[in-house]
């Protein structure tokens, strides 16, 4: 059995890009891997955060998770300020991977714009804590959506490199699992851009607290074209909005692109955004529910962290002494 490590950050709305990319596959891989699963609180604070907000999405996305079914018996849930080994890896792994390196990361291009020189340290660095994240527990598999995917290769270049600067085989390499026919979820606003926490406009996302109403009136409000829906996936080529919600569909109802084009095609949109909205309900209605009760109930996701935290630090102890000692620092 290999072991699974991913993360999720506490800045703002979970939405359904965040869902279907990520956490329902974690739910799904829970029972085959030995799983951690991380709030990551340190990744957050690389853009500003108000303090009293980020403590209270650290709690919405643990309590997000366990909505949707992650069971913290089984798996690791934390949130990763609670274990002080990220950022004492991280800082090792400042020190192995390459300017050059980071200097190709798009997600820092993306997030820093024009004003580079205004941007953190941290925002830049950011690659090498994620790296620290995933090797400080040896994790074997990371299942995230296609946007992390040049971070993990990342991850993968600076495992290998730390194992041959010292000439050991301490971490494993890991390996990306992206899974699904909704990896990337596209804006409801713009089919070329990802469906993103960090999108002014709430009507570009579906929040998984979205009640029906919310969800109805967005995927109405949904940028489409002019055409009925295509029959056969080469129709939806040049189509980036058809095409995402034709994603997001299959991904709802667990088929394939295909499949779910075959239901649909030649519909107009006007009907097939509701069948899309009645699908999207019945799947986020009762996380949605669940997550209402856990909201009222802080104590218990704030004791399910705690135990996550303390597990996790017992996992991430003999790591740190081994990366310690390989690296020479003296045992006193
Ligand atoms: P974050 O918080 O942006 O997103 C959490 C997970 O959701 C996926 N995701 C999407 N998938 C499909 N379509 C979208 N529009 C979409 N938006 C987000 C992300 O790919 C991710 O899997 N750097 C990471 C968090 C992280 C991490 C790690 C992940 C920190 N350390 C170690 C894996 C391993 C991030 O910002 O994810």
């Amino acid at each position: 059995m290999g072991r699974i490590f991913s993360g999720v950050q506490p800045t703002g709305n979970l939405h359904l890009g965040n869902y279907l990319g990520a956490i329902r596959n974690w739910v799904r891989l829970q029972h085959s891997f030995e799983c951690l699963f991380c709030i990551v609180d340190l990744h957050a604070i690389t853009v500003w955060q108000d303090p009293a907000e980020l403590r209270k999405s650290t709690r919405e996305v643990a309590a997000g998770l366990l909505a949707a079914g992650i069971d913290p018996a089984r798996n690791v849930v934390f949130h990763q300020s609670s274990v002080p080994g990220h950022a004492q890896l991280a800082w090792v792994f400042n020190c192995v991977a390459r300017l050059g390196w980071l200097n190709r990361m798009t997600q820092f291009k993306e997030k820093a714009g024009k004003d580079r020189e205004n941007a953190s340290v941290g925002l830049y660095a950011y690659p090498n804590l994620m790296a620290a994240d995933i090797l400080l527990y040896k994790a074997t598999h990371v299942p995230v959506g296609e946007d992390q995917k040049q971070h993990l290769e990342l991850a993968r270049d600076i495992a290998q490199k730390f194992n041959n600067d010292f000439g050991v085989g301490t971490f494993p390499v890991p390996e990306p699992l992206i899974l699904g026919p909704a990896a990337r979820v596209m804006s409801l606003r713009d089919g070329t851009r990802k469906m993103s926490k960090s999108d002014p406009s709430d009507y570009s996302r579906i929040n998984m607290t979205d009640d029906a109403d919310a969800i109805a009136l967005k995927v109405r409000k949904a940028k489409t074209d002019p055409e009925p829906l295509p029959d056969t996936l080469a129709g939806l080529d040049a189509r980036p909005e058809a095409a995402n919600l034709v994603g997001l569909y299959a991904a709802l109802l667990d088929l394939d692109r295909e499949g779910a084009l075959t239901r649909v095609a030649g519909r107009p949109f006007s009907e097939f955004k509701v069948e899309l909205t009645d699908v999207a309900v019945s799947v986020l209605g009762p996380i949605n529910a669940e997550m209402k009760r856990l909201a009222a109930d802080p104590a218990h996701v704030d004791a399910v962290l705690r135990e996550g935290g303390e597990r996790a630090r017992a996992l991430a102890a003999p790591v740190l002494d081994e990366v310690f000692e390989v690296v020479g620092f003296l045992k006193t």
